[in-house]
């Protein structure tokens, strides 16, 4: 008998989740565009070989699954993902499902899911986070499309899923682009973790003279408390190898210019789409901007001169302790500004994005994987009209006890000239958005004076209130 699942982009991501779906006991097709990929897939595929049918075909791939059938697409997002929907639908029948697991952008996932529904396909824009070891053997995975036509893929995703205390990290999250937002999302806050780890790490190597090695055995403490996770686990492995070629510390042979893909960078455009400040994931994207000019950044620092930022002043220790409250907080703040985007374009599109099951299924699986998941899903659990993490009453404590060690952190690392993006844009975000008396009728007062916008007044009703200036 002919599996009902099919698989085409057998890249990295494609074969582990085509091993991970065999594993779980589903028989599946699989293709890719370069023959040789697939003999070479099938070759390495080991016991689970009796489970797979390759193809080189399109045709011949549709033809080898039985209907209805589900086709797995994992391709680089973007216009590849039209061009293999292209090649695919002419061959499809009505009922078939198509389901894009790659990172595409949501916009596009709305998009297709109208043109392939109108033509009486299904379609679901998944995303699925956790690399290469993820997909491999339990990724997270964040499903957007019909909830129908999920319901017909559900004990399929649930059984390749990382399980959190045996709950699969797994979950619909709305109609259409609902998956491939969230995912977004997940991807901007892990830009906003990587980069204030990546902060903390320049604050204790650049400011307080510390060894990577050294650095890397913070790293291992902080990930036993409440900075636990991934991120800070396999940072702390990183700032501890050594690399093979030359016996360095691999950290010291690795070029400091960061790459990206556009997930990160999405997730800025759509908050300010949304005008939700994300300001801290914002100033990640940003940095990874600026890594990338180097050159630019060396021919700055010839001119402007190297400064001296070596913290010579209080107890190390004292300023380890203070950086990681810093980076509890930094990272408490990145999360609020990403759940409220995630809120915002949930209550725009529709889509009822339970924000508690987000959190949830990122509990396992996913690259930002980490212990303060579990508080964000009690925080939406108990109160699903949150407005902002940074009200649920456990966060508040939380904030409360470390918004202090972030600010001296961040007035001190300014005084030494070390750079720390991130946690700065929280950290202002966090003193604007807690102040009840802005400066903003400054702003107010300049639009009606250039441009006689109108304003509001304390003392009066309406909008279209002016000043008694002349002409500007
Ligand atoms: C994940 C990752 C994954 C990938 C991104 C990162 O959740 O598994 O986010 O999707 O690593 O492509 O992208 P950058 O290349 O932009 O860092």
């Amino acid at each position: 008998t002919k599996p009902s699942i099919g698989l085409t982009g057998l890249g990295v991501m494609g074969s582990n989740l085509a091993l991970n779906i065999a594993d779980n006991g589903f028989d599946l097709a699989v293709h890719n565009r370069t023959n040789a990929d697939v003999d070479r897939f099938l070759e390495k595929s080991g016991d689970l070989r009796a489970r797979l049918t390759g193809h080189y075909e399109i045709e011949d791939f549709i033809a080898g699954i039985a209907t209805p059938r589900t086709i797995i697409m994992m391709v680089k997002a973007g216009s590849v993902v039209d061009a293999v929907i292209a090649a695919l639908t002419p061959h499809l029948e009505k009922g078939d499902l198509l389901i894009d697991a790659g990172n595409s952008d949501f916009n596009d996932t709305v998009r297709r899911t109208k043109t392939l529904e109108d033509q009486g396909f299904g379609f679901l824009g998944i995303g699925v986070s956790g690399g290469e070891v993820g997909a491999r053997f339990g990724p997270s995975t964040m499903a957007g499309g019909s909830a129908e036509k999920y319901a017909l893929v559900e004990d399929m995703l649930n059984a390749i899923a990382a399980k959190h205390e045996g709950e699969p990290c797994a979950a619909w999250l709305g109609p259409d682009g609902a998956g491939h937002f969230v995912k977004t999302m997940h991807n901007g806050i892990e830009y906003g973790d990587m980069q204030m780890i990546a902060e903390t790490y320049g604050v204790m190597r650049n400011g307080l003279g510390m060894e990577p090695k050294a650095i890397g055995k913070v790293f291992e403490r902080w990930n036993e408390g409440a900075l636990g996770s991934y991120l800070i686990e396999i940072t702390a492995q990183i700032l501890q190898t050594e690399d093979p070629q030359t016996g360095a510390d691999i950290i010291d042979v690795i070029v400091d210019r960061a790459g990206q893909k556009g997930t990160g960078r999405w997730s800025a455009i759509e908050s300010q789409k949304l005008g939700v400040p994300a300001s801290a994931i914002e100033a990640a994207v940003t940095a990874r901007a600026l890594s990338a000019g180097k050159d630019q950044r060396e021919t700055m620092e010839r001119l402007y001169g190297t400064p001296d930022t070596v913290i010579s002043s209080a107890s190390m220790e004292a300023i380890i302790t203070q950086l990681e409250n810093a980076l509890l907080a930094g990272k408490i703040i990145a999360y609020a500004q990403g759940f409220s985007v995630i809120r915002a374009a949930s209550e725009e599109n529709g889509w009822n994005t339970p924000l508690a099951r987000v959190a949830e299924i990122w509990r396992a699986g996913c690259i930002i994987r980490s212990v303060m998941l579990n508080d964000i899903a009690s925080a939406f659990a108990n109160n699903p009209a949150l407005e902002s993490l940074l009200l649920a009453p456990a966060f508040a404590d939380k904030m409360k006890a470390t918004h202090a060690d972030l600010r001296t952190i961040v007035a001190l690392t300014a005084q030494h000239a070390l750079p720390l993006p991130a946690l700065s844009a929280a950290l202002s975000y966090f003193d604007y958005a807690r102040q009840g008396q802005s400066t903003a009728n400054i702003l107010q007062a300049q639009r009606d004076f250039f441009g006689a916008h109108g304003f509001e007044r304390t003392d009066e009703e309406g909008s279209d209130h002016h000043g008694p200036w002349a002409m500007g």
